[in-house]
């Protein structure tokens, strides 16, 4: 049986931020809702928190993740007093305890399996993850005798120069028999540099503690400032192209492309330089996107294109074609082997199977039949200055250029709408409408104006 503690009170006064530092976003997820993904497949029976700066904000951003109960740490004395904090809610439990930083969001499940497995193995009162790196500046260093067993636990700030050559670094991820450790707890001391309660001097004074060794140094990374955020992201996004590529997906420049971990791209799809795809988006086979487009929670279906241009919170259907220049700015819905070109927004907007709308438009609050054509320059004029108003387009319906369609308004099928108009009333299924004033042209009329 296990029990999670994630520490997560702290301010991170590095970072420099009015926002605690474990809900700064990670391509799109905040360093903490990462922490507790990895230990989801763990099944942990319960899953504490410890919330301090901030404490409401960052409990109101884990809102919507289940079973995770908070303590909280009101003065933030370090980490061997946040984990204090679960004396009283631990009380009589026999199981193991893990530890995890809620600043370090890179960890794989497996790693965290592995340490589990390591630890019941071998029955120790606790066992560590630690990682030999090449910078172990600001960790703290592991001491340890030849088989593993750790001796001490020194911070970075505490260690003597020859100590700091350690080059074996404390992950700051521990698991714990919590009645080991909550028979220690209660008598740390601060006379450290930090004059804090260190979570590292129980380990230290614990009898046969073990350490384990991450092959892979860049899981461990703690998120202190905003330099070892970008260098986390640079590591995830590492992690997740070649993901994609192994499975398939032709990335051309990837180092000017980013792709969040929650997107899902199916084989052959090709992204091209410069392009970003973002959040819930799923991109299925033979699509090609980009350069330079920016896909958001939206999905594309088999074979749509999408060049210069940027996709947000909607839905493309099979062999469409987009941009370039489009902006398909959120609650769109465009059907099967349309073309959305140059220059044109599209908001809360249906467009049926096989229509165009491919120069220069804004269509807002529309729903159109199959087969219309949306000729270049028309606009929705959707917006009264208080509500918005839809407009409603049967199937083959054509716009002329430079339309005005003023809404509430309803197009039957086959209709022809003439260039320039602006058409206020409805119009019935089969009919030409025009709208615009008659051109009139008066021969000569320079000569016979005294003023010319
Ligand atoms: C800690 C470890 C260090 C390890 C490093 C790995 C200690 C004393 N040191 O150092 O050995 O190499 O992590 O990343 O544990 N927190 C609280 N309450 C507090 C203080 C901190 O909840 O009173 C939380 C923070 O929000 C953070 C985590 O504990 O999520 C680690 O705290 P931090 O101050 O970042 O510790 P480090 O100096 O990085
Ligand atoms: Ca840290």
């Amino acid at each position: 049986m296990v029990v999670v503690a994630i520490l997560a009170a702290g301010r991170g006064t590095r970072m420099k931020s009015h926002i605690p530092k474990v809900l700064h976003s990670l391509g799109g997820r905040s360093l903490i809702e990462r922490v507790v993904e990895s230990v989801k497949p763990l099944s942990p029976s319960r899953q504490m928190v410890i919330v301090g700066y901030q404490a409401v904000e960052v409990q109101a951003a884990m809102q919507s993740i289940l079973n995770l109960e908070f303590v909280e740490q009101t003065v933030q004395l370090g980490t061997g007093h946040a984990i204090q904090q679960l004396l009283p809610h631990l009380e009589g439990y026999t199981g193991d305890l893990l530890v995890l930083s809620g600043d370090v969001p890179l960890l794989r499940t497996e790693s965290l399996r592995q340490l589990l497995q390591t630890h019941q193995e071998h029955q120790r009162a606790a066992t560590i993850l630690t990682a030999h790196v090449t910078n172990p500046k600001g960790y703290g260093r592991v001491f340890c005798n030849g088989e593993n067993i750790v001796q001490q636990i020194v911070e970075d700030k505490d260690c003597t120069p020859e100590q700091k050559q350690n080059c074996r670094i404390n992950a700051g991820i521990y698991c714990f028999r919590w009645q080991e450790l909550e028979k220690i707890l209660p008598h740390l001391q601060t006379n450290n540099a930090q004059k804090e309660y260190y979570l590292t001097d129980a380990v230290s004074q614990m009898e046969s503690v073990m350490a384990v060794d991450l092959e892979d140094d860049q899981e461990i990374m703690g998120i202190n400032d905003r330099l070892q955020l970008a260098t986390a992201y640079e590591i995830l996004q590492k992690r997740i192209k070649e993901k994609w590529m192994a499975a398939g997906v032709t990335l051309i420049d990837p180092a000017s492309i980013t792709i969040d971990d929650t997107v899902q791209l199916q084989p052959d799809v090709i992204i091209e330089p410069q392009t970003h795809l973002r959040g819930s988006t799923v991109i299925e086979t033979g699509c090609r996107i980009g350069p330079g487009s920016l896909i958001e929670n939206s999905q594309l279906g088999e074979n749509v294109t999408v060049l210069y241009s940027v996709v947000t919170d909607s839905n493309v259907q099979a062999g469409t074609r987009i941009g370039p220049y489009a902006n398909l700015r959120s609650h769109v819905e465009v059907g099967v082997g349309c073309r959305v070109g140059n220059f044109v927004e599209l908001k809360n907007t249906q467009l049926g199977d096989r229509s165009n709308v491919a120069h220069l438009s804004y269509l807002g609050d529309m729903t159109t039949g199959n087969y219309v054509n949306i000729g270049a320059g028309t606009i929705t004029a959707n917006y009264d200055g208080v509500k918005k108003h839809r407009t409603i387009i049967g199937d083959r319906t054509k716009t002329g250029s430079n339309s005005v369609l003023v809404a509430p308004l309803t197009l039957g099928n086959d209709v022809y709408v003439a260039a320039g108009s602006t058409v206020t009333e409805n119009v019935s299924d089969d009919c030409l409408v025009i709208a615009r004033a008659r051109q009139v042209v008066k021969p000569g009329w320079r000569k016979k104006s005294p003023e010319c």
